[in-house]
């Protein structure tokens, strides 16, 4: 008893001081995955960072377990002990047979009986995971159950102020960029300890990839390449991870002799781990590669005017299906007239209908605006066919303040439909006027005006496969001349 209790009380009295280290966040991890696993008397352990979205986690942190386990890259938060996300401690006594083990084979094959999630809270949210693996079957105590609670809450406090210090990192880097003062001395004082990136390539890097709204881990991950006897002799890490992708990404600068030898890292790392996607890229190479992603045409001329993306083309994509997908529920049984007014919806409704799967009938309205007295919408094409007696779902690209939708809604009404909803892809609360009732919505988005996926600025930019922020000196929104 007294034995266990030290050995636990002496864990997180050296996890408290590795919390407040100056290690870097991957290195106090694993100490911490050590301390662990040595006080609980476990043949291994790892610290799990779940992605904003909860749909991922990352190892940050990692000892005693095989690569073999490892080499998986992120684990489906929905499919790795899911129970640990509502925030409770997860026990497995038989891995290799428990439905709520990714990757039982992995289990089986590397002798782990016994898994433990033990759920990594911040107030009452899980932004994490510590996982604790046994080679032999066995339970949790009451005192280690507490120990292992401790524990995780000094993982959080420490994954909250890594991921506080990143952020920091990436508003203090645009400051910088902007205002060109601050020195590096200043940065190091940090005390949050920003990530440091080892050139100014890979912070411009990450700048990019957060204009793109694209998830990353610098330097997530260290591949052993070469042993000399038991000692690792060389290893690899390559600079950033991006879980949406999937994607390793070693960056490099078009200096051959650089190339080179980086290639030759990479080859030896892809023969070693072949479930692992890496690539060597310059910054150009990954802006063509995010083309081919449909992340949008990256010429930067293309987004000049852009302030920041402010959902990307893949989540535009998930949030469309999961609004189809809905509607097909919904609509079960019956056919619908999906309906849009011209241009701004033509990006929406088209990947929109292509995701329904009930029957349905298209068409288009076309308006125009009006600023003087009156009348201030009206319509310049009318639809194709009737809709009475019939389930109409009209679609909008982005409601603002209403008006349009309100007497495009009374117009569509007076044709008398079994029944009238409306789907917007984008909702702009702040500026309602009209009191409408929105059925499905995309996004709602902050008071600024945006552009993309339909969605014009002057007539231009509806070409970019992601919805951007224009940028707030661009430019008004003129009321003539403007385009729906
Ligand atoms: P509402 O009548 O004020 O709700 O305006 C709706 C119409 O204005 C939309 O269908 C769009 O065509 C256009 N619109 C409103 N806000 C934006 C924006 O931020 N970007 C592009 N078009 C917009
Ligand atoms: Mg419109």
């Amino acid at each position: 008893m007294t034995t266990s209790k030290g050995r636990h009380y002496t864990g997180l009295q050296q996890i408290a001081v590795l919390a407040n280290s100056e290690l870097t966040l991957r290195r106090t991890c694993n100490a911490i995955a050590r301390g662990v696993a040595k006080a609980t008397d476990m043949n291994g352990c790892r610290v799990l960072l779940l992605d904003s979205k909860k749909e991922y986690l990352t190892t940050v942190g990692a000892y005693g377990l095989s690569d073999l386990f490892l080499r998986k890259g992120p684990l489906d938060a929905r499919k790795s002990l899911p129970e640990v996300l509502d925030g409770n401690i997860v026990v497995v006594s038989h891995a290799p047979t428990d439905e709520r083990v990714q990757h039982p084979e992995v289990a089986k094959s590397q002798n782990v009986l016994f898994i433990a999630g033990i759920p990594v809270l911040l107030g009452e949210e899980t932004i994490g995971e510590l996982r604790i693996y046994s080679k032999e079957s066995r339970e949790l105590t009451e005192e280690e159950r507490n120990f292992l609670k401790s524990s995780a809450n000094l993982c959080a406090v420490l994954l909250d102020r890594a991921q506080l210090a990143q952020f920091r990192d990436r508003i203090y880097k645009s400051r910088v960029k902007a205002a060109g003062a601050l020195t590096l001395p200043q940065m190091a004082a940090n005390p949050l300890k920003p990530t440091e990136f080892a050139h100014e390539s890979e912070a411009e890097f990450a700048n990019l990839l957060d204009f793109y709204q694209i998830e990353w881990l610098y330097e997530p991950r260290s591949f052993p390449l070469a042993w000399n006897g038991a000692d690792v002799s060389q290893m690899f890490t390559p600079d950033f991870y991006l879980p949406e992708l999937d994607m390793y990404i070693e960056l490099t600068t078009m200096k051959q002799n650089l190339i080179t030898i980086k290639n030759r890292k990479v080859r030896r790392l892809r023969e070693q781990y072949p479930d692992i996607n890496i690539r060597l890229l310059t910054k150009k190479d990954f802006l063509k590669l995010l083309t081919k992603y449909g992340y949008g045409t990256m010429g930067e001329a293309k987004v000049e005017g852009v302030g920041r993306v402010l959902h990307s083309h893949t989540q535009i994509q998930r949030r469309v299906r999961a609004i189809a997908r809905k509607v097909s529920r919904d609509y079960e049984g019956e056919r619908i007239v999906v309906i849009g007014v011209l241009k701004g919806v033509m990006c929406f409704m088209s990947d929109l209908m292509q995701y329904i799967s009930i029957p349905v009938r298209v068409d288009y309205m076309d308006i125009s605006h009006y600023s003087g007295d009156g009348e201030v919408v009206k319509i310049t094409r009318d639809l194709d066919s009737p809709i009475g007696g019939q389930h109409v779902l009209m679609v909008e690209d982005i409601v603002d303040t209403g008006m349009t939708l309100n007497y495009v809604l009374a117009h569509l009404a007076a044709h008398k439909p079994a029944s009238l909803r409306v789907c917007s892809l984008l909702d702009r609360k702040a500026r309602r006027l009209a009191n409408v009732k929105l059925d499905y919505v995309g996004f709602e988005i902050p008071d600024v005006f945006v552009v993309g996926y339909g969605l014009d600025y002057k007539g231009e930019y509806r070409n970019l496969p992601f919805i951007g922020e224009l940028k707030q000196d661009w430019g008004r929104r003129s009321q003539e001349g403007q385009q729906q």
